[in-house]
């Protein structure tokens, strides 16, 4: 009997063997990533499970800022003191590993290249402040001298509470970098930016090594809640000010309620469909009129006054007066985005100056002692 329950094993075995020989890749794939899931964590500090959802992730921001009671669990006391913000907490040697919630594509089918939103989960360990960065460390190897790959700042687009509005995810607006070969007349795959195409490319779960938080050139100045802010970017320079405005107006945290200047965003992209958050600056427009305004420049759908590309520097010099006079009173400016966009608008500027038949030297050398110029462009 025991000869006949072994040969019963053997056919049980055989049967399993045919059915996932014959199963849907996709099974096999499945198994696979179960597999690597369950091994030990690469770091010790690694997150091993999500703690927050894409599916609960809109729901739990709703229920948060629909109540009336005040989101301030990670502020400093008071709200503006910055003497125990978080700095690169963590370093390459010793990296936080989080795990990405969501990669979505936020620009339309017209939009030059791709621009996704990607919502990482640090678990809560790794709290930031609005206008700060995270490094992120590709895996892989650089074939150029084949050593580990190095990290790269991306400026961090949600509040210190995440866009789960608990405090345990961090939103980044990642440009996928590609490569215009002009010999091939195409895009050269072998040449794209490593890290930002592993960034648009990764899936829910996926393990990110993270470093920071770093930067202090882009933070608010809470403590002078009367303060203007007016914010120029191009493309995804928009992350921070995506951080300042959900802190400003869609949460109920401190700096929001006191808050009394105005935010001014100007935002250059290519076209419409290269647009960044737009719905979000419309709907912000609509509620606090008094307290927001936003101008676009769109490069390649409107023309300047010379009629040339409308690049951002066209249109803050369209405001340029009003501009002055908010940076007289105290006014804070702030450039991210493309570093090409600076020698336009410091030419800009310099002719405004002039013809207010002000020194520009003299009064940039001004706005910056004060603390009033913030410059984080790459
Ligand atoms: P890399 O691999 O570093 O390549 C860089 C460029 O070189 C790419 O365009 C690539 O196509 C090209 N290239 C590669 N090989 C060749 C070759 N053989 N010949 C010619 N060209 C080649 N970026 C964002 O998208 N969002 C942000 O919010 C953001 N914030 C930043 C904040 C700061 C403070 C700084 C300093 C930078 C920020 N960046 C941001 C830029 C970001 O850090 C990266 O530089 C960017 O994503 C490109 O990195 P990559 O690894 O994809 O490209
Ligand atoms: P364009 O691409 O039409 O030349 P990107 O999409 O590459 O991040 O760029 C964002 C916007 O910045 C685009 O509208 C782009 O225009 C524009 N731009 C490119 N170069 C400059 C520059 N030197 N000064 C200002 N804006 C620029």
């Amino acid at each position: 009997s025991l000869l006949r329950m072994l040969a019963k094993l053997f056919i049980l075995a055989a049967l399993v063997a045919c059915v996932s020989a014959f199963a849907p890749a996709r099974f096999g794939s499945r198994m696979g990533g179960a597999v690597r899931m369950a091994e030990e964590p690469w770091f010790p500090n690694s997150v091993t499970s999500n703690t927050v959802s894409m599916g609960t992730l809109e729901q739990t921001f709703n229920t948060a800022t629909n109540t009336e009671t005040l989101q301030n669990f990670l502020e400093a006391d008071p709200y503006y003191d910055m003497s125990n913000m978080p700095l690169n907490t963590f370093k390459a040697k010793e990296p936080h590993i989080g795990k990405i919630v969501s990669v979505k594509r936020i620009v339309g089918a017209q939009a030059t290249g791709e621009t996704c939103d990607i919502v990482i989960d640090h678990g809560g360990k790794m709290p930031y402040w609005e206008g700060q960065s995270y490094g992120v460390i590709p895996p892989g190897i650089n074939p150029k001298n084949g050593k580990p790959n190095v990290n790269r700042l991306y400026s961090i687009a949600s509040t210190r509470y995440g866009d789960d509005m608990k405090g345990t995810t961090t939103t980044l607006c990642v440009r996928r970098a590609t490569y215009w070969c002009p010999e091939l007349k195409a895009e050269d795959p072998a040449k794209k930016g490593v890290c930002s195409n592993y960034l648009c490319d990764a899936k829910p779960g996926d393990e990110v090594t993270l470093t920071g938080p770093a930067g202090k050139v882009m933070l608010m100045p809470e403590d002078k809640p009367e303060t203007d802010l007016i914010m120029v970017a191009t493309g995804t320079g928009i992350a921070p000010y995506r951080s300042f405005l959900r802190r400003l107006f869609v949460e109920k945290t401190p700096a929001g309620e006191n808050f009394k200047g105005l935010a001014w965003l100007f935002l250059g992209v290519a076209n419409t469909d290269a647009l960044l958050y737009d719905a979000d600056w419309q709907k912000i427009a609509k509620e606090f009129p008094d307290n927001f305004k936003v101008d676009y420049a769109l490069s390649r759908e409107q023309q300047n006054k010379k009629g040339g590309k409308m690049y951002i520097q066209d249109k803050v010099e369209e405001y340029a007066e009003e501009i002055f006079e908010r940076m007289d009173k105290g006014a804070h400016m702030y450039f991210c985005g493309l570093k090409g966009m600076m020698p336009g608008i410091l030419e800009m500027m310099e002719g405004v100056a002039k013809s207010k038949g002000k020194e520009w030297k003299d009064v940039l050398k001004e706005w910056k002692h004060a603390g009033q110029w913030h410059v984080e462009v790459y």
